[in-house]
């Protein structure tokens, strides 16, 4: 069956095309369509009519996007080539949530819909139990504009609320407004779930058992209290990195991920790709080892990283997407591609939700680190021989694949003759 995916000449429409490579992303159309509301809320600072169409909002959004150009470029800058100097006090100015929004939104989204995709068996397996879990709690920390949290439910909503496990969400960030986007994009959400925002910085979390703003809702528990505990979710999405400048911030999130560690909980994590901030997100593995979770994507193997004693490679994941309309735009004014989008991306889970994966869980052969092209002389150069560095549960090995796309970092190993 061939997908529908958004059309990129014609804004809004919607036509079937071949994916760009066999395991590109469809952005999906309902999520898309959430983004472009979510900015004109954000830039008019009212909602759009309820029957606007999809190509009149789409040519608002773009007007919106042309207006704001200044902002969208020094933030992305901002936050990419110039991070070492980020404050805190840039998101705070005028165009800034919007720029954010437009420049980083979707494309965090995107890379969540890719670790979604490829570790779908063991998260549907950890994630929809509806008679161990009495209630899904999730938080998103440095929650930004939500691009997290609304991608997993966007992706869970409905399974969770077929399954009748009640779902909340506490969205935490130093900045209001920032959390009020968020709002707005968790909002739109066909199936969301119950929302709390928390304005306040990390350093200042509160890390005890009756941490109030982590309490269960009591709306939120089932009328039949006998089934099970709450399955707890956290989002740390482009925020470690940051905290590496405010050690009290990241003591405390740490002092409250060794606290949930008892407690089954998922962790969905995401930091830049660059040599140093993919290694320090190796290291953040570690740390998330010491304290007894299980790192079940991308890695195969339980114990230490392989790749930390590796001295000219990093691991990290990439994915190719099929891009919405007015993200080219976005791109063409940053003037990069983002075709390929990379990651330090990974999923812990607690002991106790690792040990009720592990009759299932397949430990597959994962492709790390930066493949080199060698030329196979046997075809006089015409074919590449691609050698990759692939993880396995008892390490690394080096494997050689010719023919075909290369393959991409983070997705299991296919062996071609
Ligand atoms: C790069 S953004 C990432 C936003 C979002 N998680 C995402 O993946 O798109 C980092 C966010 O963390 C927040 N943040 C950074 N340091 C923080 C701190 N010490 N306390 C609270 N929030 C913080 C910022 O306000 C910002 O919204």
């Amino acid at each position: 069956m061939k997908k529908q995916l958004v059309d990129i000449k014609k804004p809004g429409s919607i036509e079937t095309k071949p994916t760009k490579t066999s395991t590109s992303l469809i952005f999906p159309r309902d999520l898309y369509r959430s983004w472009l509301k979510g900015l004109y809320v954000i830039g008019r600072g009212k909602l759009p009519q309820k029957d606007m169409a999809l190509n009149a909002l789409y040519a608002e959004v773009k007007r919106l996007m042309e207006h704001n150009q200044d902002a969208v470029i020094r933030i992305w800058r901002a936050f990419t080539s110039e991070r070492d100097k980020l404050s805190l006090k840039l998101l705070n100015q005028g165009a800034s949530v919007f720029a954010y929004a437009a420049g980083f939104h979707l494309i965090n989204s995107t890379r969540l819909l890719g670790v979604l995709e490829r570790a779908a068996r063991d998260l549907d397996r950890i994630i929809l139990q509806p008679k161990r879990y009495s209630c899904v709690v999730a938080c998103d920390f440095g929650a930004g504009t939500g691009a997290l949290s609304q991608t997993f439910f966007f992706h869970f909503g409905k399974k969770l609320r077929d399954l009748k496990i009640p779902t909340s969400l506490h969205l935490i960030d130093q900045n209001t407004k920032l959390l009020g986007a968020a709002q707005v994009f968790i909002d739109d959400l066909a199936f969301p779930p119950q929302v709390k925002t928390h304005k306040f910085m990390l350093q200042d979390l509160l890390v005890s058992h009756d941490a109030n703003w982590l309490r269960i809702p009591e709306t939120l528990k089932r009328s039949s209290d006998d089934v099970g505990q709450p399955l707890y979710v956290s989002f740390l999405g482009y925020v470690v990195n940051e905290l590496k400048r405010n050690p009290k911030g990241f003591h405390r999130l740490f002092e409250l991920m060794e606290q949930q560690s008892p407690k089954d909980h998922v962790v969905f994590y995401f930091d830049p790709a660059d040599e140093r901030d993919a290694r320090g997100a190796m290291e953040v593995r570690e740390l998330f080892h010491d304290l007894g979770y299980e790192a079940i994507y991308p890695c195969p193997r339980v114990a230490h990283c392989p790749m930390l004693t590796e001295p000219r490679d990093w691991c990290y994941s990439e994915f190719t997407w099929v891009q919405p309309t007015l993200q080219n735009l976005v791109n063409q004014m940053l003037g990069v591609s983002r075709s390929v989008l990379a990651s330090s991306a990974y999923i812990f889970v607690s002991k106790s939700v690792a040990k009720d994966l592990k009759s299932t869980r397949r430990h597959a052969e994962v492709v790390v680190g930066r493949p080199a092209i060698k030329t196979d002389n046997h075809y006089r150069g015409k074919n590449k021989l691609f050698s990759y560095n692939v993880c396995t549960e008892n390490g690394l090995k080096k494997s050689l694949s010719a023919k075909g796309e290369k393959q991409l970092r983070g997705s299991l190993f296919v062996e071609t003759p």
